[in-house]
């Protein structure tokens, strides 16, 4: 008789390539799928009863910003829960390794929010710090191109030298032989926005040799939408590796629709030979540091001469006129602006710039100037700039996978900080509950491949996004009559519904919806 260390029985299997749901029984022993079928005959030390149950490969977020969160709760609540099992984190052009100059000042800062200290300098120590510290999920990285360039050239607003991009190059190089994913830019960002499309190219090409992955948070998602995703196919072409644009939207009611567009330019690329993906998450919000609604040279120096400027009268003035030309609410409206995270003064969470403004009699920008001084330059804020339509148009097709672009939280403790986007707490469960089974966007087996397979390849994870005999045990068991999102804009901190059982390397960790507090996640090294 043949024996495993679990079996999950009598649930309907999706295994991930889009192949629909079938009826079987998953055997798994120590951190391995071992059979899939009908496993009557056998025993095993632990059984789950599945029936009524859904059966799919764990979710791999491709887009997350993770990176300090398992320092602060190695749980991963928020993101465990919605049964994500492996988290890909360093984007946005901001990753927490390598650890060299400004580059690590900014990390002291971010990471002074839990009392810890960026003990690390390279990739391979980041992930030894890691894996001593324990983690639910599996996790990975990209090496952010901000990152480099603070840690080369701080927040210089000019091209590099020759020597600097050598130096970027060496970096990248050395991150991906520990084990990056790739290199993610931040275009939009500071320092990332000071760069041209040449440099990107030229660090991308870094990559090529180890099949590294571009993942690209594009330098425009509004007025200049087009133009900057075919930025971005210009530098996978150029530089011969796979692109990823991240987080597809298309921002602003005058943008809307454009998205059609913008996948037609991917389609092109990709029928030429480029190849290009998108992820999404399915919300008509965005969110990240309300700073974005200021001109970049604001940031030009580094976050002192940020918090001087940001004091400065003149400057205020000048950010004002130059409003006048340019829709500094980037397409939201100052009432679409709701504030997330303001941490020296939380009484303005939850409140929009509009809602603000007319409460303390300031003007919009004022209040801007005011929260991101009060609050040492960073501001978690929500745009709702987005519209339905676009969001249900990018996820059908077909190259797009998901990804939540947010960090691990939880309800309590260290991470339970802020009003973060509800897509926190809720973006799988959501694509599965509303896009699915309420509004047939997708079919099952299309959602559950695109947020298991079409990631792990697009990723070069082996062995993992698919339910396969020999392939890891990552695994989630959820309730298709009743997954769903609760988490919401004004009160995010709620974990999902339906989320029934979680399975990483072969250990249990969500047990009937409950944490069971096992931290059996590992660093991935693809790049390696
Ligand atoms: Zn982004
Ligand atoms: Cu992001």
């Amino acid at each position: 008789m043949a024996e495993f260390d679990l079996i999950i029985r009598s649930g309907t299997v999706f295994d991930g390539t889009g192949r629909p749901g079938f009826p079987a029984d998953v055997g798994i022993k120590g951190d391995r799928i071992e059979a899939i079928g009908n496993l009557a005959g056998a025993v095993a030390a632990r059984e789950i009863d599945a029936a009524g149950l859904y059966v799919a490969p764990g979710f791999i977020d491709i887009h997350t910003h993770s990176d300090w969160a398992m320092f602060g709760n190695p749980r991963m609540e928020s993101k465990i829960r919605q049964g994500i099992t492996t988290e890909i984190a360093g984007n946005c052009g901001t990753s927490l390794a390598p650890l060299i100059g400004t580059a690590r000042e900014s990390a002291a800062r971010t990471l002074a929010r839990i009392g810890r200290d960026p003990d690390w300098t390279t990739l391979a120590e980041y992930f030894e710090r890691i894996e001593a510290n324990g983690i639910a999920q599996n996790y990975a990285t990209f090496i952010g191109h901000g990152t480099l360039r603070q840690a080369v050239m701080g927040f210089e607003m000019r091209p590099p030298t020759p020597d600097e991009l050598d130096q970027m190059k060496r970096l990248l190089a050395e991150g991906m032989e520990q084990g990056a994913l790739g290199l993610a830019t931040g275009l939009i960002y500071p320092p990332g926005c000071y760069a041209d499309t040449e440099e990107v190219i030229e660090l991308a090409r870094v990559m090529a040799p180890y099949d590294g992955l571009y993942a690209t948070h594009m330098r425009n998602e509004a007025d200049r939408l087009l133009e900057s995703v075919a930025e971005a196919i210009r530098i996978g072409e150029e530089a011969g590796v796979p692109v990823q644009i991240s987080h597809h939207k298309a921002v602003g009611r005058r943008n809307w629709g454009r998205v059609n567009d913008s996948l037609e330019l991917i389609e092109k690329a990709r029928s030429r030979g480029v190849r290009v993906d998108c992820d999404q998450y399915p919300y008509i919000a965005s969110s990240t540091n309300l700073g974005v609604v200021l001109p970049r040279w604001v940031f030009e120096g580094g976050n002192d001469k940020l918090l001087a400027r940001l004091a400065d009268p003149e400057v205020r003035r000048r950010v004002a006129e130059y409003e006048n030309a340019e829709n500094l609410s980037r397409g939201a409206g100052w009432d679409g602006i709701l504030i997330a995270d303001s941490p020296w003064a939380p009484e303005y969470e939850g409140r929009t710039i509009a809602q603000i403004a007319d409460a303390d009699r300031q003007d919009p920008l004022t209040v801007v100037f005011d929260l991101l001084l009060t609050n040492n330059g960073y501001v978690g804020a929500i745009f709702f700039g987005m519209c339905e339509d676009d969001v249900r148009t990018v996820m059908r097709y077909p190259h797009t996978v998901i990804g939540s672009d947010s960090s691990a939280r939880a309800p309590y403790g260290l991470m339970g900080f802020g009003k973060p986007h509800p897509r926190t707490y809720g973006t799988f469960p959501r694509v599965l509950g509303r896009y699915v089974r309420e509004e047939k966007v997708l079919t099952w087996e299309e959602a559950i491949a695109k947020m298991t397979s079409k990631t792990a390849r697009k990723l070069r994870l082996r062995g993992r996004g698919e339910l396969r005999p020999g392939y890891f045990a990552d695994v989630v068991v959820f309730d298709p009559n009743s997954v769903i999102d609760r988490a919401t804009f004004t009160d995010p901190h709620q974990y999902p519904a339906g989320i029934e059982y979680v399975v990483v390397n072969g250990v249990v960790v969500i047990d009937r919806g409950e944490h069971t507090g096992v931290l059996p996640g590992r660093v991935l090294r693809p790049g390696a």
